[in-house]
């Protein structure tokens, strides 16, 4: 997928200034930043929930601007994770994966319900099934939140945060299966302070400020050495926040969790 020289405004206030980056087939892209910089805009303008004012969305080679493409088929193929999770509370678990495969693919209620299920297994969520949200630790509400999004098969999987709203023991598990579909070969743009992930993970990360991209490069040149001031002082922010540099590293592989 390629994003070219995307802009956005709310009223007068420009939220994104001429974002640009590549995204290949089976690449995780990470992207962070401090908060209001533009990283959840940016992901609603790639998945066209907020068309940007300026700029092309290219996904496998097609143009999400012009006007010629069928805007709802091309929204089914890119997901979309949230960090409050957005699951229907009045559904089960397996009725919240299976209903978009039967709205927006059309498939019949037996099929939908198998293909949910095994989306749900493949987030180790199979015997939950049959209960709702309310039912379930944020976690697993989380992992039912991922399993929607791959059971229909996208080409690209967008994350906004999925562990930011999670408490502290319960963010190891969803890390744990992003990392499984990141391993399968899922497309993913993953914004995220999860540092650990980023570095078992991401082919490259991007850092966004007041809607530019400051600076990019891969997880290693951001861990050792980082080049602007204000990258610096994120990441210091985060050790504050979340802990010395090797506990934010410490994320590594399942073995390991
Ligand atoms: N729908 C909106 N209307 C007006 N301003 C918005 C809207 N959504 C976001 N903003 C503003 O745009 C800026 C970037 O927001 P956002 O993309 O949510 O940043 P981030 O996800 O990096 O925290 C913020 O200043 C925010 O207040
Ligand atoms: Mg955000």
């Amino acid at each position: 997928m390629k994003i070219n020289d995307v802009w956005k405004s709310y009223e007068n206030l420009e939220v994104l200034k001429g974002i640009s980056f590549d995204v290949e087939e089976k690449e995780v892209k990470v992207i962070f930043g401090p908060s209001g910089s533009g990283k959840s805009t940016l992901l609603r303008c790639i998945n066209m929930l907020n068309p940007p004012d300026k700029g092309e969305i290219y996904l496998r080679g097609q143009n999400l601007m012009s006007s010629d493409i069928d805007i709802n088929v091309m929204r089914s193929r890119i997901g979309m994770v949230f960090q409050q999770f957005n699951l229907f509370s009045h559904l089960k678990a397996v009725d919240n994966v299976s209903i978009g495969l039967r709205r927006v693919k059309g498939m019949k209620k037996e099929d939908a319900y198998e293909k949910a299920l095994q989306a749900l297994k493949n987030v180790r969520m199979d015997a939950w099934a049959n209960h709702y949200p309310a039912e379930l630790s944020g976690g697993q509400q989380q992992r039912v939140g991922i399993a929607r999004a791959l059971a229909m098969e996208p080409d690209v999987i967008l994350f906004d945060e999925p562990t930011s709203a999670l408490d502290p023991e319960l963010i190891g598990e969803v890390l744990q299966v992003m990392l499984d579909i990141a391993k399968s070969g899922t497309t993913m743009i993953v914004v995220t302070h999860e540092m650990g992930f980023a570095r078992a993970v991401a082919s490259e990360m991007i850092f966004l400020d007041k809607g530019l991209m400051i600076e990019r490069g891969t997880p290693e040149h951001f861990f050792t050495s980082p080049q602007s001031e204000r990258v610096k002082k994120f990441l210091n922010q985060l050790e504050v926040l979340y802990g010395s540099h090797e506990q934010l590293l410490q994320f590594k592989d399942k073995e390991e969790l």
